[in-house]
Protein backbone atom coordinates (compact mmCIF):
# COMPACT_ATOMS: atom_id res chain seq x y z
CA UNK A 1 0.00 0.00 0.00
CA UNK A 2 1.20 3.31 -1.15
CA UNK A 3 0.94 6.23 1.83
CA UNK A 4 -0.80 9.54 0.91
CA UNK A 5 1.61 12.36 1.17
CA UNK A 6 1.57 16.04 0.22
CA UNK A 7 3.54 16.85 -2.64
CA UNK A 8 7.46 17.47 -2.29
CA UNK A 9 9.26 20.54 -3.19
CA UNK A 10 11.34 19.96 -6.91
CA UNK A 11 15.07 17.73 -5.87
CA UNK A 12 17.65 19.54 -7.83
CA UNK A 13 21.16 18.83 -7.34
CA UNK A 14 24.36 18.96 -9.98
CA UNK A 15 25.46 15.13 -10.58
CA UNK A 16 29.04 15.73 -12.55
CA UNK A 17 28.38 19.29 -12.99
CA UNK A 18 24.65 18.62 -14.94
CA UNK A 19 21.83 19.97 -13.38
CA UNK A 20 19.41 17.62 -12.35
CA UNK A 21 15.76 18.55 -11.27
CA UNK A 22 13.52 16.01 -10.46
CA UNK A 23 9.90 16.53 -9.57
CA UNK A 24 7.47 14.96 -6.94
CA UNK A 25 10.38 12.45 -5.71
CA UNK A 26 8.84 10.60 -2.83
CA UNK A 27 10.33 11.81 0.91
CA UNK A 28 11.50 8.19 1.27
CA UNK A 29 12.90 7.19 -1.59
CA UNK A 30 16.60 6.62 -1.91
CA UNK A 31 19.52 8.05 -3.97
CA UNK A 32 20.31 5.23 -4.95
CA UNK A 33 17.03 4.20 -6.49
CA UNK A 34 16.60 7.59 -8.02
CA UNK A 35 20.01 7.39 -9.85
CA UNK A 36 19.50 3.70 -10.97
CA UNK A 37 16.05 3.72 -11.64
CA UNK A 38 14.72 7.35 -12.41
CA UNK A 39 18.18 8.64 -13.89
CA UNK A 40 18.60 5.12 -15.32
CA UNK A 41 22.32 5.47 -13.65
CA UNK A 42 23.24 2.57 -13.13
CA UNK A 43 27.37 2.15 -12.81
CA UNK A 44 26.38 2.73 -8.65
CA UNK A 45 25.90 -0.77 -7.52
CA UNK A 46 23.34 -2.22 -4.94
CA UNK A 47 25.09 -4.66 -2.85
CA UNK A 48 23.37 -5.14 0.51
CA UNK A 49 21.09 -2.17 0.68
CA UNK A 50 22.03 -1.53 4.68
CA UNK A 51 25.51 0.29 4.46
CA UNK A 52 27.52 -2.35 4.63
CA UNK A 53 28.94 -3.55 1.27
CA UNK A 54 30.50 0.25 -0.11
CA UNK A 55 28.55 -1.12 -3.71
CA UNK A 56 26.68 2.08 -3.41
CA UNK A 57 28.87 4.39 -2.83
CA UNK A 58 28.77 8.06 -4.30
CA UNK A 59 31.20 11.33 -3.86
CA UNK A 60 28.66 14.15 -2.35
CA UNK A 61 29.95 17.66 -2.13
CA UNK A 62 28.84 20.70 -0.58
CA UNK A 63 29.77 24.34 -0.18
CA UNK A 64 30.92 25.25 3.50
CA UNK A 65 31.97 29.25 2.95
CA UNK A 66 33.49 29.79 -0.19
CA UNK A 67 35.28 25.75 -0.02
CA UNK A 68 34.02 23.12 -1.06
CA UNK A 69 34.08 19.86 0.99
CA UNK A 70 33.56 16.37 0.23
CA UNK A 71 32.80 13.18 1.17
CA UNK A 72 31.95 9.43 -0.27
CA UNK A 73 28.43 8.25 1.12
CA UNK A 74 26.40 5.13 1.26
CA UNK A 75 23.77 5.81 -1.40
CA UNK A 76 21.50 2.97 -0.74
CA UNK A 77 20.76 4.05 2.36
CA UNK A 78 20.53 8.01 2.15
CA UNK A 79 17.45 9.48 1.36
CA UNK A 80 17.37 11.33 -2.32
CA UNK A 81 16.41 14.73 -1.12
CA UNK A 82 19.09 14.41 1.38
CA UNK A 83 21.61 15.67 -1.92
CA UNK A 84 19.27 18.52 -2.52
CA UNK A 85 21.14 21.83 -3.69
CA UNK A 86 24.45 19.63 -3.53
CA UNK A 87 26.82 18.70 -6.08
CA UNK A 88 27.29 14.39 -6.50
CA UNK A 89 29.38 12.31 -8.87
CA UNK A 90 28.88 8.69 -9.24
CA UNK A 91 31.57 6.39 -11.11
CA UNK A 92 30.39 7.40 -14.60
CA UNK A 93 31.10 10.90 -13.53
CA UNK A 94 35.02 10.70 -12.95
CA UNK A 95 36.67 10.15 -16.65
CA UNK A 96 37.32 12.90 -18.54
CA UNK A 97 35.06 13.71 -21.91
CA UNK A 98 38.61 12.45 -24.06
CA UNK A 99 38.15 8.85 -21.96
CA UNK A 100 41.13 9.80 -19.31
CA UNK A 101 40.29 7.68 -16.24
CA UNK A 102 40.35 9.46 -13.04
CA UNK A 103 44.05 8.72 -10.79
CA UNK A 104 41.39 6.61 -8.72
CA UNK A 105 40.31 4.31 -12.11
CA UNK A 106 43.77 4.79 -13.19
CA UNK A 107 45.48 3.26 -10.25
CA UNK A 108 43.07 0.26 -10.01
CA UNK A 109 43.86 -0.81 -13.54
CA UNK A 110 47.58 -0.31 -13.05
CA UNK A 111 47.44 -2.29 -9.87
CA UNK A 112 45.28 -5.06 -11.17
CA UNK A 113 42.65 -3.81 -8.23
CA UNK A 114 39.48 -5.29 -9.74
CA UNK A 115 38.57 -9.08 -11.16
CA UNK A 116 34.20 -9.26 -11.23
CA UNK A 117 34.58 -5.50 -11.07
CA UNK A 118 30.98 -5.44 -8.53
CA UNK A 119 32.52 -3.94 -6.04
CA UNK A 120 34.93 -1.75 -8.25
CA UNK A 121 32.60 1.51 -8.45
CA UNK A 122 31.91 1.38 -4.87
CA UNK A 123 35.95 1.92 -4.34
CA UNK A 124 36.63 4.08 -7.24
CA UNK A 125 34.57 6.59 -5.53
CA UNK A 126 35.84 6.46 -1.94
CA UNK A 127 39.51 6.64 -3.49
CA UNK A 128 37.90 9.23 -5.73
CA UNK A 129 36.90 11.16 -2.14
CA UNK A 130 40.40 10.44 -0.45
CA UNK A 131 42.01 11.72 -3.60
CA UNK A 132 39.97 14.44 -3.48
CA UNK A 133 40.22 15.35 0.63
CA UNK A 134 44.00 14.68 0.61
CA UNK A 135 45.04 17.03 -1.54
CA UNK A 136 48.72 17.34 -1.41
CA UNK A 137 49.14 15.61 1.92
CA UNK A 138 50.65 12.15 1.36
CA UNK A 139 48.12 9.22 1.27
CA UNK A 140 49.33 7.02 3.73
CA UNK A 141 48.36 2.88 3.78
CA UNK A 142 46.89 3.72 6.88
CA UNK A 143 44.76 6.81 5.75
CA UNK A 144 43.62 4.77 2.65
CA UNK A 145 42.46 1.66 5.02
CA UNK A 146 40.74 3.83 6.83
CA UNK A 147 38.94 5.71 3.89
CA UNK A 148 38.18 2.26 2.15
CA UNK A 149 36.93 0.94 5.53
CA UNK A 150 33.19 0.54 4.57
CA UNK A 151 34.05 -1.19 0.80
CA UNK A 152 33.77 -4.76 0.51
CA UNK A 153 35.55 -6.86 -2.33
CA UNK A 154 35.42 -10.94 -2.67
CA UNK A 155 37.60 -11.74 -4.81
CA UNK A 156 40.67 -9.15 -5.52
CA UNK A 157 42.04 -8.59 -2.20
CA UNK A 158 43.02 -5.58 -0.49
CA UNK A 159 46.27 -5.63 -0.74
CA UNK A 160 46.30 -4.05 -4.55
CA UNK A 161 43.42 -1.85 -3.68
CA UNK A 162 45.35 -0.63 -1.35
CA UNK A 163 48.89 -0.19 -3.88
CA UNK A 164 46.24 1.92 -6.07
CA UNK A 165 44.93 3.82 -3.07
CA UNK A 166 48.13 5.03 -2.41
CA UNK A 167 49.39 5.00 -5.72
CA UNK A 168 46.49 7.63 -6.95
CA UNK A 169 48.54 11.03 -6.53
CA UNK A 170 51.72 10.04 -8.81
CA UNK A 171 49.17 10.07 -11.44
CA UNK A 172 48.22 13.28 -13.13
CA UNK A 173 45.29 14.73 -10.76
CA UNK A 174 41.97 15.48 -12.09
CA UNK A 175 40.26 17.51 -8.91
CA UNK A 176 36.30 17.13 -8.30
CA UNK A 177 36.45 20.57 -7.52
CA UNK A 178 37.13 23.78 -9.68
CA UNK A 179 35.77 27.24 -9.82
CA UNK A 180 32.86 26.92 -12.19
CA UNK A 181 31.33 24.43 -9.72
CA UNK A 182 31.58 25.95 -6.95
CA UNK A 183 29.65 28.78 -9.03
CA UNK A 184 27.58 26.06 -9.93
CA UNK A 185 26.39 25.79 -6.30
CA UNK A 186 26.27 28.93 -5.32
CA UNK A 187 23.64 29.60 -7.81
CA UNK A 188 21.94 26.31 -7.22
CA UNK A 189 21.55 27.05 -3.23
CA UNK A 190 19.89 30.48 -4.08
CA UNK A 191 16.98 28.16 -5.74
CA UNK A 192 17.18 25.89 -3.01
CA UNK A 193 16.67 28.45 -0.60
CA UNK A 194 13.58 29.87 -1.80
CA UNK A 195 11.67 26.48 -2.45
CA UNK A 196 12.46 25.55 0.83
CA UNK A 197 11.68 29.29 2.72
CA UNK A 198 8.32 28.64 0.89
CA UNK A 199 7.81 24.62 2.49
CA UNK A 200 8.54 25.74 5.57
CA UNK A 201 6.63 28.61 5.97
CA UNK A 202 3.40 26.74 5.29
CA UNK A 203 4.65 24.00 8.10
CA UNK A 204 1.26 25.31 9.36
CA UNK A 205 -1.16 23.83 5.87
CA UNK A 206 1.32 20.66 5.99
CA UNK A 207 1.89 21.29 2.38
CA UNK A 208 5.69 19.72 1.95
CA UNK A 209 6.06 15.96 2.38
CA UNK A 210 10.40 16.43 3.14
CA UNK A 211 11.20 19.33 5.58
CA UNK A 212 14.53 20.13 5.52
CA UNK A 213 14.44 23.48 8.16
CA UNK A 214 17.87 25.60 8.45
CA UNK A 215 17.11 27.12 11.97
CA UNK A 216 16.43 25.21 15.35
CA UNK A 217 13.19 27.37 15.69
CA UNK A 218 11.79 26.72 12.73
CA UNK A 219 12.91 22.51 13.61
CA UNK A 220 10.89 23.05 16.49
CA UNK A 221 8.13 24.44 15.07
CA UNK A 222 7.69 21.66 12.16
CA UNK A 223 8.18 18.96 14.78
CA UNK A 224 5.38 20.51 16.87
CA UNK A 225 3.14 21.09 13.79
CA UNK A 226 4.15 17.44 12.34
CA UNK A 227 4.86 15.15 15.23
CA UNK A 228 3.87 12.17 13.05
CA UNK A 229 6.69 13.27 10.61
CA UNK A 230 9.81 10.93 10.36
CA UNK A 231 12.72 12.23 11.87
CA UNK A 232 15.82 11.83 9.94
CA UNK A 233 19.26 12.66 10.30
CA UNK A 234 22.04 10.65 8.79
CA UNK A 235 19.52 7.92 8.21
CA UNK A 236 22.04 5.22 8.86
CA UNK A 237 19.76 3.79 11.04
CA UNK A 238 16.20 4.87 9.27
CA UNK A 239 17.55 4.04 5.97
CA UNK A 240 17.37 0.24 6.64
CA UNK A 241 13.68 0.56 8.22
CA UNK A 242 13.27 1.46 4.38
CA UNK A 243 15.48 -0.78 2.57
CA UNK A 244 14.42 -4.16 4.92
CA UNK A 245 11.65 -3.06 6.79
CA UNK A 246 9.98 -1.70 3.43
CA UNK A 247 8.86 1.54 5.74
CA UNK A 248 7.03 4.11 4.16
CA UNK A 249 6.99 7.96 5.40
CA UNK A 250 4.47 10.22 4.47
CA UNK A 251 6.72 13.12 5.28
CA UNK A 252 10.04 13.39 6.64
CA UNK A 253 11.36 15.89 8.68
CA UNK A 254 15.41 16.17 8.37
CA UNK A 255 17.96 17.96 10.86
CA UNK A 256 20.94 17.97 9.41
CA UNK A 257 20.79 21.69 7.53
CA UNK A 258 20.50 23.16 11.18
CA UNK A 259 23.15 25.44 11.52
CA UNK A 260 22.66 25.21 15.39
CA UNK A 261 22.47 21.64 15.56
CA UNK A 262 25.73 21.23 13.19
CA UNK A 263 28.13 22.70 15.38
CA UNK A 264 30.71 22.16 18.57
CA UNK A 265 31.15 24.93 20.91
CA UNK A 266 34.05 24.06 23.52
CA UNK A 267 33.68 25.69 27.34
CA UNK A 268 35.86 25.49 29.99
CA UNK A 269 34.05 22.58 31.69
CA UNK A 270 32.24 20.97 29.06
CA UNK A 271 31.92 20.59 25.06
CA UNK A 272 28.60 20.90 23.29
CA UNK A 273 27.61 18.93 20.71
CA UNK A 274 25.07 19.76 18.33
CA UNK A 275 22.69 16.36 17.33
CA UNK A 276 23.09 16.78 13.59
CA UNK A 277 27.38 16.82 13.97
CA UNK A 278 28.48 13.86 12.07
CA UNK A 279 30.02 11.11 13.95
CA UNK A 280 33.43 11.56 12.16
CA UNK A 281 33.14 15.64 13.41
CA UNK A 282 31.58 14.35 16.92
CA UNK A 283 34.10 11.81 18.08
CA UNK A 284 37.19 14.34 16.82
CA UNK A 285 36.23 16.77 19.18
CA UNK A 286 36.23 13.75 21.94
CA UNK A 287 39.50 12.76 20.71
CA UNK A 288 40.88 16.49 20.90
CA UNK A 289 40.28 15.81 24.55
CA UNK A 290 41.03 12.37 24.82
CA UNK A 291 43.52 11.14 22.53
CA UNK A 292 42.95 7.47 23.58
CA UNK A 293 39.63 7.39 22.33
CA UNK A 294 40.64 7.24 18.62
CA UNK A 295 41.08 3.70 18.31
CA UNK A 296 37.59 3.37 19.35
CA UNK A 297 36.45 5.98 17.33
CA UNK A 298 38.25 4.10 14.09
CA UNK A 299 35.79 1.01 14.67
CA UNK A 300 32.54 2.35 14.95
CA UNK A 301 30.97 1.14 11.36
CA UNK A 302 33.30 2.42 7.98
CA UNK A 303 33.81 6.16 7.20
CA UNK A 304 31.01 6.31 4.81
CA UNK A 305 28.67 5.87 7.74
CA UNK A 306 30.54 8.05 10.23
CA UNK A 307 30.67 11.00 7.29
CA UNK A 308 26.97 10.44 7.40
CA UNK A 309 25.50 9.32 10.71
CA UNK A 310 25.23 11.67 13.80
CA UNK A 311 25.99 11.82 17.26
CA UNK A 312 22.68 12.95 18.19
CA UNK A 313 20.74 9.66 15.80
CA UNK A 314 23.15 7.11 17.20
CA UNK A 315 21.86 8.79 21.34
CA UNK A 316 18.27 8.89 19.91
CA UNK A 317 17.73 5.99 18.27
CA UNK A 318 18.70 4.34 21.61
CA UNK A 319 19.83 0.91 20.73
CA UNK A 320 21.28 -1.45 23.74
CA UNK A 321 24.22 -2.01 21.50
CA UNK A 322 24.73 1.29 19.90
CA UNK A 323 28.52 2.45 20.90
CA UNK A 324 28.37 6.06 21.79
CA UNK A 325 25.93 5.53 24.68
CA UNK A 326 28.18 3.53 27.26
CA UNK A 327 31.26 5.93 26.33
CA UNK A 328 29.21 9.15 27.13
CA UNK A 329 27.30 7.82 30.34
CA UNK A 330 31.15 7.38 31.67
CA UNK A 331 32.37 10.49 30.70
CA UNK A 332 29.14 12.13 32.93
CA UNK A 333 27.38 13.44 29.56
CA UNK A 334 23.73 15.32 29.94
CA UNK A 335 21.79 15.81 26.89
CA UNK A 336 19.33 18.52 26.26
CA UNK A 337 15.83 18.11 24.65
CA UNK A 338 14.12 20.61 22.80
CA UNK A 339 10.86 22.03 21.93
CA UNK A 340 8.44 25.46 21.19
CA UNK A 341 7.95 24.80 24.82
CA UNK A 342 11.40 25.24 25.86
CA UNK A 343 14.76 23.20 27.33
CA UNK A 344 15.48 20.28 29.76
CA UNK A 345 18.65 19.15 30.48
CA UNK A 346 19.17 15.43 32.14
CA UNK A 347 22.07 12.82 32.44
CA UNK A 348 22.45 10.68 29.19
CA UNK A 349 21.44 7.87 30.97
CA UNK A 350 17.61 8.99 32.05
CA UNK A 351 16.50 9.52 28.49
CA UNK A 352 16.00 5.59 27.96
CA UNK A 353 12.92 4.44 29.47
CA UNK A 354 13.02 0.71 27.90
CA UNK A 355 14.00 -1.09 24.73
CA UNK A 356 14.56 1.47 21.99
CA UNK A 357 12.41 3.32 23.92
CA UNK A 358 13.04 7.01 25.71
CA UNK A 359 11.22 9.85 27.26
CA UNK A 360 11.48 12.33 24.46
CA UNK A 361 7.97 13.85 23.77
CA UNK A 362 6.39 14.01 20.56
CA UNK A 363 7.33 17.85 19.91
CA UNK A 364 10.86 17.36 21.07
CA UNK A 365 14.44 16.73 19.36
CA UNK A 366 17.39 16.31 20.84
CA UNK A 367 19.43 19.55 20.34
CA UNK A 368 22.86 18.96 22.46
CA UNK A 369 24.82 16.18 23.69
CA UNK A 370 27.00 18.02 26.92
CA UNK A 371 30.40 15.97 27.23
CA UNK A 372 32.17 17.24 30.59
CA UNK A 373 36.26 18.40 29.75
CA UNK A 374 38.18 15.52 31.42
CA UNK A 375 40.01 16.73 34.99
CA UNK A 376 43.18 15.93 36.61
CA UNK A 377 43.38 12.59 38.10
CA UNK A 378 40.87 10.72 35.56
CA UNK A 379 41.52 7.65 33.47
CA UNK A 380 39.06 7.01 30.62
CA UNK A 381 38.78 4.12 28.69
CA UNK A 382 36.25 2.40 26.30
CA UNK A 383 36.33 -1.10 24.93
CA UNK A 384 34.53 -2.20 22.30
CA UNK A 385 34.05 -6.37 21.50
CA UNK A 386 32.74 -7.41 17.98
CA UNK A 387 33.27 -10.17 15.41
CA UNK A 388 34.87 -7.92 13.05
CA UNK A 389 37.40 -4.77 13.95
CA UNK A 390 36.00 -2.67 11.11
CA UNK A 391 32.75 -1.94 10.23
CA UNK A 392 30.47 -4.15 12.74
CA UNK A 393 27.84 -3.62 15.60
CA UNK A 394 29.38 -4.61 19.24
CA UNK A 395 28.60 -7.71 21.68
CA UNK A 396 29.57 -5.64 24.61
CA UNK A 397 30.83 -2.29 24.78
CA UNK A 398 32.02 -1.11 28.28
CA UNK A 399 33.09 2.59 29.14
CA UNK A 400 35.16 3.65 32.25
CA UNK A 401 36.42 6.90 33.84
CA UNK A 402 37.85 6.85 37.36
CA UNK A 403 38.99 9.56 38.61
CA UNK A 404 42.01 8.40 41.62
CA UNK A 405 43.72 10.30 44.01
CA UNK A 406 46.91 9.08 45.98
CA UNK A 407 45.78 5.27 45.37
CA UNK A 408 42.41 5.52 45.74
CA UNK A 409 39.16 5.33 43.60
CA UNK A 410 37.50 9.03 44.22
CA UNK A 411 35.06 8.97 41.32
CA UNK A 412 33.66 6.04 39.10
CA UNK A 413 31.54 6.17 36.34
CA UNK A 414 30.74 2.49 34.22
CA UNK A 415 28.91 2.60 30.99
CA UNK A 416 27.66 -0.75 29.56
CA UNK A 417 26.13 -1.71 26.21
CA UNK A 418 24.83 -4.88 24.97
CA UNK A 419 24.63 -6.22 28.53
CA UNK A 420 20.25 -4.38 28.65
CA UNK A 421 17.49 -3.58 27.12
CA UNK A 422 19.10 0.13 26.99
CA UNK A 423 22.53 1.52 27.47
CA UNK A 424 23.32 1.49 30.63
CA UNK A 425 25.18 2.84 33.96
CA UNK A 426 26.38 0.18 36.40
CA UNK A 427 25.96 1.76 39.48
CA UNK A 428 26.71 -1.19 41.46
CA UNK A 429 30.19 -1.41 40.10
CA UNK A 430 30.44 2.02 40.10
CA UNK A 431 30.16 1.98 44.29
CA UNK A 432 32.21 -1.36 44.37
CA UNK A 433 34.88 0.71 43.08
CA UNK A 434 33.88 4.45 44.87
CA UNK A 435 36.24 4.85 47.87
CA UNK A 436 38.16 1.79 47.81
CA UNK A 437 42.18 1.77 47.17
CA UNK A 438 43.04 0.98 43.46
CA UNK A 439 44.61 -2.34 43.99
CA UNK A 440 43.59 -6.01 42.51
CA UNK A 441 41.88 -6.98 45.34
CA UNK A 442 39.34 -4.01 44.33
CA UNK A 443 39.38 -4.82 41.25
CA UNK A 444 38.65 -8.81 41.80
CA UNK A 445 35.63 -7.66 43.72
CA UNK A 446 34.05 -5.19 41.33
CA UNK A 447 34.63 -7.79 37.68
CA UNK A 448 32.25 -9.80 40.06
CA UNK A 449 29.62 -7.43 41.01
CA UNK A 450 29.84 -6.13 37.51
CA UNK A 451 29.26 -9.81 35.91
CA UNK A 452 26.05 -9.75 38.70
CA UNK A 453 24.86 -6.60 37.73
CA UNK A 454 23.26 -7.27 34.40
CA UNK A 455 21.89 -10.39 32.72
CA UNK A 456 22.14 -10.22 29.05
CA UNK A 457 20.04 -11.75 26.31
CA UNK A 458 22.14 -14.57 23.88
CA UNK A 459 22.13 -13.78 20.54
CA UNK A 460 23.20 -14.49 17.20
CA UNK A 461 26.01 -11.95 18.46
CA UNK A 462 27.03 -13.40 21.98
CA UNK A 463 25.52 -15.81 24.53
CA UNK A 464 24.42 -14.14 27.36
CA UNK A 465 27.18 -16.15 29.94
CA UNK A 466 30.10 -14.75 26.93
CA UNK A 467 28.93 -11.33 27.28
CA UNK A 468 28.80 -11.67 31.53
CA UNK A 469 32.22 -13.16 31.20
CA UNK A 470 33.80 -10.53 29.10
CA UNK A 471 32.28 -7.50 31.36
CA UNK A 472 34.81 -8.37 33.44
CA UNK A 473 37.72 -9.35 32.20
CA UNK A 474 37.47 -5.85 30.15
CA UNK A 475 37.35 -4.24 34.01
CA UNK A 476 40.38 -6.76 34.31
CA UNK A 477 41.95 -5.30 30.82
CA UNK A 478 41.16 -1.67 32.31
CA UNK A 479 43.14 -2.84 35.70
CA UNK A 480 46.08 -3.84 33.65
CA UNK A 481 46.01 -0.85 31.07
CA UNK A 482 45.66 1.56 33.78
CA UNK A 483 48.97 0.24 35.79
CA UNK A 484 51.04 1.70 32.55
CA UNK A 485 48.40 4.39 31.85
CA UNK A 486 47.85 5.99 34.63
CA UNK A 487 50.88 7.84 34.64
CA UNK A 488 50.97 8.61 31.27
CA UNK A 489 47.60 9.42 31.11
CA UNK A 490 47.34 11.65 34.32
CA UNK A 491 51.10 13.29 33.43
CA UNK A 492 49.75 14.47 29.54
CA UNK A 493 46.41 15.55 30.97
CA UNK A 494 48.51 17.69 33.88
CA UNK A 495 50.60 19.52 31.16
CA UNK A 496 47.54 20.32 28.96
CA UNK A 497 46.34 21.59 32.27
CA UNK A 498 49.15 23.55 32.89
CA UNK A 499 49.69 25.13 29.58
C1 LIG B 1 26.92 -0.30 8.04
C2 LIG B 1 26.54 0.28 9.37
C3 LIG B 1 27.41 0.16 10.43
C4 LIG B 1 27.05 0.68 11.68
N1 LIG B 1 27.94 0.53 12.70
C5 LIG B 1 27.61 1.03 13.92
C6 LIG B 1 28.53 0.90 15.00
O1 LIG B 1 29.64 0.39 14.85
N2 LIG B 1 28.13 1.37 16.21
C7 LIG B 1 26.90 1.94 16.41
O2 LIG B 1 26.59 2.35 17.52
N3 LIG B 1 26.04 2.11 15.38
C8 LIG B 1 26.37 1.67 14.16
N4 LIG B 1 25.47 1.83 13.12
C9 LIG B 1 24.18 2.49 13.35
C10 LIG B 1 24.11 3.99 12.96
O3 LIG B 1 25.13 4.34 12.07
C11 LIG B 1 24.21 4.90 14.17
O4 LIG B 1 23.22 4.60 15.11
C12 LIG B 1 24.13 6.40 13.79
O5 LIG B 1 24.70 7.18 14.80
C13 LIG B 1 22.70 6.87 13.53
O6 LIG B 1 22.74 8.24 13.25
P1 LIG B 1 21.90 8.86 12.04
O7 LIG B 1 22.20 10.30 12.01
O8 LIG B 1 22.17 8.10 10.80
O9 LIG B 1 20.42 8.58 12.56
P2 LIG B 1 19.06 8.35 11.72
O10 LIG B 1 19.10 7.03 11.06
O11 LIG B 1 18.81 9.53 10.85
O12 LIG B 1 18.04 8.36 12.92
C14 LIG B 1 18.07 7.36 13.91
C15 LIG B 1 16.96 7.61 14.95
O13 LIG B 1 17.28 8.77 15.69
C16 LIG B 1 16.22 9.72 15.58
N5 LIG B 1 16.84 11.04 15.58
C17 LIG B 1 17.86 11.47 14.80
N6 LIG B 1 18.20 12.73 15.15
C18 LIG B 1 17.38 13.10 16.15
C19 LIG B 1 17.23 14.29 16.94
N7 LIG B 1 18.01 15.36 16.76
N8 LIG B 1 16.27 14.31 17.89
C20 LIG B 1 15.46 13.23 18.10
N9 LIG B 1 15.56 12.09 17.40
C21 LIG B 1 16.51 12.02 16.44
C22 LIG B 1 15.49 9.37 14.31
O14 LIG B 1 14.15 9.83 14.36
C23 LIG B 1 15.59 7.86 14.33
O15 LIG B 1 14.61 7.35 15.18
C24 LIG B 1 25.81 1.33 11.86
C25 LIG B 1 24.95 1.49 10.76
C26 LIG B 1 25.29 0.97 9.53
C27 LIG B 1 24.38 1.16 8.37
S1 LIG C 1 24.52 -1.48 -1.28
FE1 LIG C 1 25.89 -2.18 0.28
S2 LIG C 1 26.44 -0.29 1.21
FE2 LIG C 1 24.91 0.29 -0.15
S1 LIG D 1 36.34 -7.44 -7.67
FE1 LIG D 1 34.78 -8.88 -7.27
S2 LIG D 1 33.94 -8.18 -5.39
FE2 LIG D 1 35.69 -6.97 -5.65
Amino acid sequence: MTLRQAPTKPLRFLKGGVLHTLHEVPPDRTLLEVLREDLHHTGTKEGCGEGDCGACTVVVGHLHGSKLQTHAANSCIKLAHAVDGMALWTVEDLGAPDGRLHPAQEALVQCHGSQCGFCTPGFVMSMAALCEQAGDTPITRERAQQALSGNLCRCTGYRPILDAACRMQSLPPAPLDSPVLRKQLKALAKVVAVDKAAATSHAQSADSAYLAPSTLPALLALRQAHPEAQLVAGCTDVGLWVTKQHRQFARVLDTTRVEELRQVDRYPHHIAIGAAVSLQDAFAALVKDRPQLQSFADRFAGLPVRNAGTLGGNVANGSPIGDSMPLLIALGSHIVLASTRGYREMPLESLYTGYRQTCMAADEVLAYIKVPRPQRGQLARVYKISKRTEDDISAVCLALQLQIHKGQVTQASVGAGGVAATPARARATEAALRGQPWTEATVRAAMETLRAEFSPISDMRASGDYRRQVLGNLLWRFWLESQGAIATDIHRLDLELQA
